[in-house]
């Protein structure tokens, strides 16, 4: 693996999904893998999740990480050929080539615009960073896709299913903002290379983009994707066709227990953060329903799946 930006750098993904696991069982395995490397992260928005369980997952192989908040001050200019006497002091040119000279491996956290469609789902400023960077990138969540949280939730379901093809729901969900699709669409692709039977449910006009979404089944009635759901994933995602919107909110899909009795044995996912009784009801949450907790301590051990796979790529399981 030379870089992890989603399911296509993944060669061998039940052998990932293994790693992953030798690294829950036994954390400090391969504590010295890392050892006198640098791993920098930049963050450009907001992190509880990805930033803390990156920077464990680095400490358990020895891995020195600097975590950089690129949030707030720091304007990036990415246009070429740009004469910058504006704002932007900095381009991604010399950024990202001096960041390689501190970094054995960079990752970045961006954020989708949500205005711009096409350019959002370039990916534009992750592959920027990819085109100027020396060394291997990291996404920890890029404009479109979510792949650290990906493996996370591959890894719990691989944990919980009982049975070989489980059956697993995405269901959209009402939240008072806008969110991107990164954590619908990657989950979507990265179930596919499974055997999970996947069925996505939505109101009409939240679809996914195509490359995404025909890789479910699509069902318009949430009562009948529940029926017999092992996995209930929830989200909520803003649209792509009305790139960026919330249509009319239909508080009606928040995730209720009532709900759940279509799928009594369904276990409930979201990747957190999640606004109780808007998008889950909170006794879900708070009932053996619910897998967000170990979900995130996953993300853990994905993580460090990933970062030692960069740091060895020989590895027969990577
Ligand atoms: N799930 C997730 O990525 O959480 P954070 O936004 O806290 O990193």
């Amino acid at each position: 693996m030379k870089k992890f930006t989603s399911i296509h750098d993944v060669q061998n993904l039940n052998g990932l999904i293994e790693l992953a696991q030798t690294y829950k069982q036994q954390a400090f395995r391969d504590a010295q893998l890392g050892q006198h490397k640098r791993l920098v992260l930049l963050f450009f928005n907001p992190s509880l999740r990805t930033r803390l369980s990156t920077q464990a997952a680095a400490h358990q192989l020895g891995l020195y990480s600097i975590t950089m908040n690129a949030a707030n001050g720091w304007q990036l200019e990415f246009e070429e050929g740009k004469i910058m006497n504006a704002n932007k002091a900095e381009h991604i040119k010399e950024a990202a080539a001096v960041i390689s000279q501190y970094a054995d491996i960079i990752g970045i956290r961006t954020f989708p615009s949500l205005d711009d469609r096409a350019k959002d789902y370039s990916d534009f400023i992750l592959h920027q960073f990819i085109q100027y960077a020396s060394v291997p990138v990291v996404s920890l969540e890029s404009a479109i896709r979510h792949p650290l949280q990906s493996l996370a939730d591959l890894l719990t379901i691989a944990e919980h299913k009982e049975r070989q093809r489980p059956k697993v729901v995405l269901s959209w969900a009402p939240h008072p903002k806008a969110l991107p699709q990164a954590v619908a669409n990657s989950f979507v692709e990265w179930v596919a290379a499974t055997d999970a039977e996947l069925v996505v449910t939505h109101p009409p006009g939240y679809e996914l983009a195509p490359e995404f979404g025909q890789q479910a089944q699509v069902v318009y009635d949430q009562k009948a994707a529940f029926e017999e759901a092992d996995f209930v994933y929830v989200k909520n995602w803003s649209s792509y066709k009305h790139y960026g919107q919330r249509l009319a909110q239909d508080h009606n899909w928040m995730v209720t227990l009532d709900k759940l009795q279509a799928c009594p044995d369904a276990k409930v996912m979201h990747c957190l953060p999640v606004r109780r009784n808007v998008v889950i009801e909170g006794k879900v949450l708070d009932s053996p329903h619910s897998l967000v907790i170990e979900q995130a301590n996953n993300r853990t051990f994905a993580a460090q799946a990933v970062l030692s796979c960069l740091l060895n790529p020989k590895n027969i399981l990577c």
